[in-house]
């Protein structure tokens, strides 16, 4: 455990703290007033791409909640112009010339997060000197399966038949793409934990498309690795978030990641029988239970807690992204609410928080 690691830290790591850190996928985003505002004179992609910017957005919820970790702005698409893919986003991500032929998929290069990306290191700098130090700060990456998805369909889909079937059209090609996509991340998380992350997550949102033999085939494999390169070369903890991956969480448990962020349609201890009892978990309330009246929410609240009980520690978290309608508000009143109850929580068992 590294010197004056913060409480967030020391849960990734499984050690339970006086009381359960808490944070919320995209935390920074449209729920704001002050993010739709600052939007209104500048585009996404340029607010993506000013170091000045990125940072001011990334401290906008931590300015405004007690969390306990800031998620650097940016998108899982990032990275992906450094590899030879344009990417526009109208909102969501639009590759006007997606990789649907073997001669496309090898064309594309590896990222050097240095000369295509310094400005996601840049607001990574800028965001750790401002952050008070009992906050960490996380960076991401799309995972390997689920930038293949985008990448190969050319935007979001329901249920992404291009790139699953371009997976069992052209294996070899497929699995190439996979592999130069897990380098290509594994060196975009080390450079951003050098340039001041405290944790490094991995976003795969469509992976919930895979059974578990396809799971097993095409995407642990390169996940495997891409956690092993990083962790030859820094020490931080990973976390891996498998949305509807709730029949693969055996397979999951095989990653190598130190945290496992569950989605809200399982309920955390059931998640921890199947991935073991030393597993750190991350999650799980619904978002939309966001959108319940307070007592609803705080028993619902309270009940995510208590499943986390199970695991060696616990990360509260939503099970998936807030939703852009969400009341502010709402978010002041679960954060003070975990950190209360997760105190009470830990004083009462006489054991830290989950312990
Ligand atoms: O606060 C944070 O979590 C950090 C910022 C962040 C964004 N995207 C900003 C964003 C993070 C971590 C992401 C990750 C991301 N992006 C994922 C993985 C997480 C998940 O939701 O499963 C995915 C799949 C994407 C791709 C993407 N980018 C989509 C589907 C969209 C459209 C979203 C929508 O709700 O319409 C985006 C655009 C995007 N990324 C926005 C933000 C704040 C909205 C852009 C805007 O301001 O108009």
């Amino acid at each position: 455990m590294p010197e004056g690691a913060t409480l967030f830290e020391r849960a990734c790591r499984g050690v339970r703290g006086e009381r359960t850190p808490v944070w919320i996928m995209r935390q920074a985003g449209r729920y704001l007033p002050e993010y739709r505002a600052l939007r209104e004179e500048v585009d996404f992609l340029t607010s993506t791409k000013t170091p000045e910017v990125a940072a001011r957005i990334t401290l906008q919820p931590m300015e405004r909640y007690p969390l306990d970790a800031a998620i650097l702005f940016a998108d899982i698409m990032t990275p992906l112009e450094g590899m030879g893919v344009c990417v526009e986003f109208a909102p969501g991500p639009v590759i006007a010339e997606p990789v649907r032929s073997v001669a496309q998929a090898r064309a594309l290069r590896a990222l050097d997060p240095h000369a295509s990306v310094p400005f996601v290191l840049d607001a990574l700098r800028m965001v750790r000197s401002e952050l008070a130090p009992d906050r960490a700060l996380i960076a991401f990456a799309g995972a390997p399966f689920t930038l293949f998805c985008y990448m190969v369909e050319g935007g979001g889909s329901k249920d992404f038949m291009e790139a699953r079937s371009f997976l069992r059209a052209e294996p070899e090609a497929a699995s190439d793409l996979l592999d130069l996509l897990g380098t290509s991340m594994a060196a975009y998380l080390v450079a951003q934990a050098r340039a001041g992350a405290d944790a490094l997550m991995l976003f795969d949102s469509w992976v919930g498309l895979l059974g578990p033999d396809s799971y097993r085939r095409f995407a642990l494999p390169v996940l495997q690795r891409t956690v092993s390169r990083v962790r030859a070369e820094v020490d931080r903890p990973i976390i891996y978030f498998a949305n509807g991956g709730s029949t693969l969480l055996e397979a999951v448990a095989e990653v190598g990641a130190d945290v496992i962020g569950i989605d809200w349609t399982l309920p955390l201890s059931s998640a921890v029988k199947r991935l073991g009892a030393q597993a750190v978990v991350q999650g799980n309330l619904d978002p939309a239970m966001l959108f319940a009246p307070r007592a609803e929410l705080s028993i619902a609240i309270d009940a995510v807690l208590e499943e986390g009980a199970a695991a060696a520690a616990h990360v509260f978290n939503l099970g998936h992204g807030i939703h852009r309608t969400t009341d502010p508000d709402q978010i002041a009143f679960l954060v003070d609410r975990v950190r209360e109850r997760s105190a009470r929580l830990a004083t009462d068992t006489g054991v830290p928080a989950g312990a």
